[in-house]
């Protein structure tokens, strides 16, 4: 059974990981009004992504008795200047929503919660490589700096970096 503590912490996780996929599914949309095929793809694949990381602890809350809850969220934006800051923009998120698991697994060792502190270790993972990925590409779009030609490759290179385990549960 999950103390109340634990559950509110979780729940707020899941409402994070839900503006993750709604912020990244603005950034697809917009990529895409751009012209940019694989950076759409690119993003619609973060945001089903995030999807996945909030059902997952949904999952996780409703199996150890608790009530995973389904919040408001808010409006992300409708543009992103460029490519450059909207990946910016990406890894700022992404450290953030490191913060935040940090901050769950700190809760999860002071309630001595192990099955919880255990669960979490797979986000904990799965934070560095997103962090990981986030700046790989940052490194990319510097070295092209305003080559329009480099761009259009990178908008092709961009669909390898697809995570494949977007379709797990
Ligand atoms: Fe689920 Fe990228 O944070």
């Amino acid at each position: 059974m999950l103390k109340t503590i634990i559950e509110e912490a979780l729940n707020k996780q899941v409402v994070v990981e839900a503006q993750s996929s709604q912020v990244y599914l603005s950034m697809a949309s917009w990529a895409e009004t751009q012209g940019f095929e694989g950076v759409a793809q690119f993003m619609y694949a973060q945001s089903d992504e995030e999807r996945m990381h909030m059902l997952k602890l949904v999952k996780f809350i409703n199996e150890r008795g608790g009530h995973a809850k389904v919040s408001a969220l808010t409006t992300p934006p409708e543009s992103f200047g460029s490519f450059k800051e909207m990946f910016q923009e990406l890894l700022n998120h992404e450290i953030a929503v490191s913060e935040s698991i940090n901050s769950l697994v700190d809760i999860s060792l002071q309630e001595k919660d192990y099955a919880t502190h255990n669960f979490l270790q797979w986000y904990v993972a799965e934070q560095i490589e997103e962090e990981a990925l986030a700046r790989t590409i940052l490194d990319k779009i510097n070295l092209i700096g305003d080559d329009k030609g480099g761009f259009y490759l990178f908008d092709n290179d961009i669909k390898q970096l697809i995570p494949t385990d977007t379709l797990e549960p």
